[in-house]
């Protein structure tokens, strides 16, 4: 079991990474002092196959436990399933020292940190993330939200979990589409910080499609430090830090939104938006043809999709016109200036945008 430090004074937290570790998260949450009854909020899919391993470990140390699930799907960060469950939660509040446990994906860890934000002004909560995705990304930093039908993340928070708990061991049990979503998040980080980690990952891809858990836990570890760090640096977005994450989500997201988010998953989404950034920082000639290559050598190995199918530009381009990095009417990319760096590029005219985002539509 290692541990990573989110210092971000008194929100600071620890997110601990290993494999087989699930026995251990009574302990770590009781010498947190947070609580003594679990609100674990879940999915059935989730809970089947690991309710029984979290509860016991909770059991060991007298915390109570009480399921909440919600269905399994990206819906379920709706206002409609949060004040559900807010009201299901305000009822079981009698005598009890609860807090909250983000059980799932992203999709939990999102919706179970809203609630924990906003019952009662703010409860203490736990990240237990469950997928690939989750583990190295969603669960770390504090960004918890529900989505609007106007759009996805529209109304939430900067609310800090008190510990992350990832047992690497818990993502056997994903299909290989979710651990591919995982790994596109993976490359993002080799690109944007860490060419070591791009040049491990494309070492170790087939270990990692299949979940060895040696390698997997040391991707874990890697992509959990860098996230860390730029979190660490700029907590709520505000020094333009942790725009760098954004690399490949300016066009990612408007693949994702351009397809009414039920064609591509975020991390295959993202996967193209890549390769779109690439090519338009090999157009400006941040990057060399072969680096490019390289990123797109790795996306295909992983199966990642190399094209985004049945989608029009129109609404792709749209979508990116109203992307929220753009300040005072120009765009603003993340470009990669070769293999482990980034760089925020303002302007880039639009003509090109569209050139690149045409060669990766199918
Ligand atoms: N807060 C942030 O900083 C942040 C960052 C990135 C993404 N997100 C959000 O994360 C969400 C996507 O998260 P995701 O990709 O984890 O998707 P998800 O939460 O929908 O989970 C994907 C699927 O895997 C299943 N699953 C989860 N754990 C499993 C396990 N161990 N074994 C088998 N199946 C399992 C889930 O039931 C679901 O069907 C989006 O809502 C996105 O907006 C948030
Ligand atoms: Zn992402």
């Amino acid at each position: 079991m290692k541990k990573i430090r989110v210092n971000l004074k008194e929100n600071s937290y620890d997110i601990v990474v290993g494999h087989n570790i699930l026995s251990g998260l009574g302990a770590q949450i009781r010498a947190l002092d947070i609580g003594d009854d679990a609100i674990v909020i879940t999915n059935s899919v989730i809970r089947k196959l690991h309710g029984k391993a979290l509860s016991k470990s909770l059991a060991k140390k007298r915390i109570s436990v009480k399921f909440l699930e919600v269905p399994d799907s990206e819906r379920s960060k709706s206002a409609t399933v949060a004040f559900r469950l807010i009201q299901q939660i305000a009822k079981m509040d009698v005598k009890k020292k609860m807090f909250i446990i983000a059980f799932g994906g992203g999709v939990i860890g999102d919706l179970a940190g809203f609630i924990a934000a906003v019952y009662k002004r703010g409860i203490p909560f736990v990240q237990v993330p469950t997928t690939f995705l989750a583990q190295i990304d969603s669960a770390i930093g504090g960004k918890v939200a529900i989505d609007l039908a106007l759009g996805k993340n529209l109304v939430g928070a900067f609310y800090q979990p008190k510990i992350v708990f990832s047992d690497v061991a818990l993502l056997k049990t994903l299909s290989n589409r979710q651990v591919r979503n995982g790994l596109a998040e993976a490359i993002k980080y080799g690109v944007i910080k860490d060419k070591k980690l791009f040049s491990y990952i494309e070492k170790n891809s087939d270990k990692l499609l299949s979940v060895d858990l040696k390698t997997t836990t040391s991707v874990v570890l890697e992509c959990s430090r860098i996230k860390a760090k730029v979190v660490s640096a700029d907590e709520k977005e505000r020094k333009g830090i942790r725009t760098i994450l954004n690399f490949g989500h300016t066009a990612g997201h408007a693949i994702e939104s351009a397809c009414a988010y039920n064609r591509y998953q975020h991390g295959e989404a993202i996967g193209i938006g890549m390769r779109i950034a690439g090519a338009i920082a090999c157009q400006r000639k941040m990057l060399c043809s072969k680096e490019l290559q390289k990123l797109e050598d790795l996306l295909d190995k992983v199966g990642l999709p190399a094209k985004a199918k049945g989608i029009k530009l129109s609404p792709v381009m749209r979508a990116v016109s109203h992307d929220k990095k753009i300040i005072a009417k120009k765009n603003r990319l993340v470009l990669p200036q070769g293999i482990g760096r980034v760089r925020v590029v303002e302007g880039v005219p639009t003509s090109v945008i569209k050139q690149m985002v045409t060669r990766y539509m199918a």
